[in-house]
């Protein structure tokens, strides 16, 4: 059964499609049959997977207002054994679409059980907001990794969100899931700056169990990879970058069979 991750921190711009899409290929390399979710109306997650938005009529939205089938707005990528559902812009208009639908935060979480069979792995890309979208992934999800980016300003994003996933797992819960902090993954190390090691400090003492043990450098790769539509280990296999996420893969996979 896939187990959903939520790949999820409000504050923009700290890895997580980064994360989304080259943790997917590398999970998908160790033989992991991978859904990727965009959730995030910029559709990042979409165009760096290397899919145009002309081509994806079904998108996220069209499941999540009941118009489409979720098996409908499945997409297969370039990248082997990983699908997408697609994200579109029109996702914007989803808080005021659902505010008369009832227990609406669960609504991502019932459709994923439809699928969750066919998956090793769901990875959910979430937007840097809190709203119904965010609320919908951290209820449809099992674990949430918590992308950290290595600079001043992340450690408040961190309790906020911290916070948020506490109150996602005290409350009332239909489908008797709990939701767990599968990580805290610490990105964009720039090793010529002594300040990103203090966040790393901070961070590992403030989840001492919980900090990957990877740590993802700045990488120009990184920043390269989404532009030609493709992962990582697809344009640059033998780079940090993707060793980085491999090894990552690899602790998630271990985390899984625990
Ligand atoms: N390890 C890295 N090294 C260098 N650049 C990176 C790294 N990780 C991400 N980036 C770059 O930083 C920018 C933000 O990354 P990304 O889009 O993954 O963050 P995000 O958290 O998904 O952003 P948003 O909150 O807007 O969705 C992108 O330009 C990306 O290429
Ligand atoms: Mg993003």
């Amino acid at each position: 059964m896939g187990k959903i991750i939520a790949i999820a921190n409000q504050k923009g711009g700290v890895g997580k499609t980064t994360t989304a899409i080259n943790l997917g290929a590398a999970l998908a390399r160790e033989k992991q049959k991978i859904l990727l979710v965009d959730l995030d109306e910029q559709a990042n997650a979409t165009i760096g997977i290397g899919l145009a938005r002309e081509h994806c009529q079904v998108t996220l939205y069209e499941v999540m207002i009941g118009k489409q089938s979720i098996k409908d707005a499945i997409y297969e990528t370039q990248e082997p054994d990983i699908d997408i559902i697609p994200a579109s812009n029109r996702l914007s208009t989803l808080d005021t679409d659902l505010i008369n639908v009832e227990n609406k935060v669960w609504l991502l979480a019932e459709k994923l059980q439809l699928i969750r069979e066919a998956y090793d792995f769901i990875l959910l890309d979430c937007p840097p907001s809190f709203g119904v979208i965010i609320d919908n992934a951290l209820f449809a999800s099992d674990s949430v990794i918590i992308p950290v980016e290595c600079e001043y300003f992340a450690y408040d994003a961190l309790t906020q969100m911290v916070n948020k996933i506490n109150q996602v797992q005290t409350h009332k819960n239909p489908l008797k899931k709990k939701l767990t902090i599968e990580g805290v993954l610490l990105t964009k190390l720039d090793n010529r700056n002594i300040f990103g090691y203090k966040i790393i400090d901070q961070v590992q003492n403030l989840f001492p169990t919980k900090t990957f043990k990877t740590i993802i450098n700045r990488s120009s790769h990184l920043q390269e990879a989404p532009m030609l539509g493709k992962s990582v280990l697809k344009t640059a296999y033998h780079s940090r970058a993707s060793k980085e996420y491999r090894a990552l893969a690899l602790e998630i996979i271990q985390n899984k069979a625990r």
